[in-house]
């Protein structure tokens, strides 16, 4: 249970939003989200290949009950120049709960939200992958949710994860009748350059290369020194990855299960949109 201090904090804080100006659904209760030792909070800008391999997420205070994490890009450009931007979903985990210890991530002590069922995401981790094209800076924002109890809501999300692009995070969760706990962005950009120089076309239509993006996670992989100083007993997860994906140790240690997908599963999550072009 959020004590009423941490709530009131929350809301002394507010000048700063937790989802990004304008999004909805929108909250101001900080989730804790990180990348390794990397953290991933406060709109910061990451270099796309450091962002493939699904993210450890926490809260400063013990959640009690079950939790369904949301990752959608409110940023997808339109079809046609002068369009408006649609939104994909990126991730959506059910059945986290918080672990009973913390974990220290960038100097951040949180409970991290776990899946200790190891239940199948409703939509598996898709990395950020901005092509070149306006808006450049997609703001990849995280939703969490309190689905405790609630067979309803997690059926209308599961039946909601299935198609991705043009997704309404705000419909979805209104119609599990539900709202947002906590959230977070962070930002992605098109012009940010991957160690491998490999992914990202430049001028506007990223070819679909499979492996391109391996190679350049796999480039992430080996240069990883992320250091996470972690205390929960039992939490280790050896990521599911397809073997295009190599986590270092750093990044396959998440309590998250089921939180790397190998490109098929990206170009089948995809569907249609895959087809030439990624726009993530
Ligand atoms: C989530 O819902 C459960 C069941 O209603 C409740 O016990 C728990 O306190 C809620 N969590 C938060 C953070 O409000
Ligand atoms: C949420 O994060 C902001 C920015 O880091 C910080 O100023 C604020 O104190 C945090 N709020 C809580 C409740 O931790
Ligand atoms: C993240 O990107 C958005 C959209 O471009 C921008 O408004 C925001 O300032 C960026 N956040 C940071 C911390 O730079
Ligand atoms: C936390 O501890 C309680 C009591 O020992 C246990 O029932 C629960 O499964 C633990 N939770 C996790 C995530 O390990
Ligand atoms: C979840 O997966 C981990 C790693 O594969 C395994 O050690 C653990 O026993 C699994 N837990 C359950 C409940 O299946
Ligand atoms: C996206 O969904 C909205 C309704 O939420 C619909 O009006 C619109 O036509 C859809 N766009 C596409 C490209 O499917
Ligand atoms: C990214 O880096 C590679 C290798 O250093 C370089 O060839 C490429 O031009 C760079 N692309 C951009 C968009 O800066
Ligand atoms: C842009 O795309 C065209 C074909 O679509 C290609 O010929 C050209 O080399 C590309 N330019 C750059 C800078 O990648
Ligand atoms: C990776 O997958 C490909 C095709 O699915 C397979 O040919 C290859 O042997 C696999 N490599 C490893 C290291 O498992």
């Amino acid at each position: 249970m959020l004590s009423s201090s941490l709530i009131a904090v929350a809301f002394a804080g507010a000048a700063t939003a937790f989802t990004p100006v304008g999004f909805e659904p929108a909250s101001t209760n900080n989730l804790t989200v990180a990348f390794g030792n990397t953290l991933a909070i406060n709109g910061v800008n990451l270099p796309k290949a450091e962002v493939q391999t699904a993210p450890t997420v926490g809260t400063t205070e013990k959640l009690v009950g079950t939790y369904t994490l949301m990752m959608v890009d409110p940023d997808i450009p339109p079809a046609t120049a002068g369009g408006a931007t649609s939104e994909l979903l990126h991730w959506m985990q059910s059945d986290l709960v918080s672990a009973n210890t913390t974990t220290t991530i960038g100097g951040m002590k949180v409970f991290e939200l776990i899946n200790p069922t190891n239940t199948t995401a409703f939509a598996s981790y898709i990395g950020p992958a901005p092509p070149n094209k306006s808006p450049t800076t997609h703001r990849y924002t995280q939703l969490l949710l309190n689905t405790t109890g609630s067979s309803s809501a997690l059926t209308s999300l599961k039946a909601a994860g299935v198609s991705r692009a043009n997704f309404s995070a705000v419909n979805v969760v209104k119609n599990a009748g539900l709202s947002v706990l906590f959230g977070n962005s962070f930002n992605v950009s098109a012009a940010t350059n991957t160690t491998a120089g490999a992914a990202s076309g430049t001028n506007g239509t990223t070819t679909a290369s499979g492996t391109a993006k391996a190679s350049g996670t796999a480039a992430k992989a080996s240069t990883s020194t992320a250091v996470r100083t972690t205390s929960v007993a039992g939490a280790t997860v050896t990521a599911a990855a397809g073997n295009s994906t190599t986590a270092s140790p750093a990044q396959s240690t998440g309590g998250v299960a089921g939180r790397t997908s190998g490109n098929e599963a990206i170009f089948a999550g995809l569907g249609a949109i895959a087809a030439a072009v990624i726009i993530l």
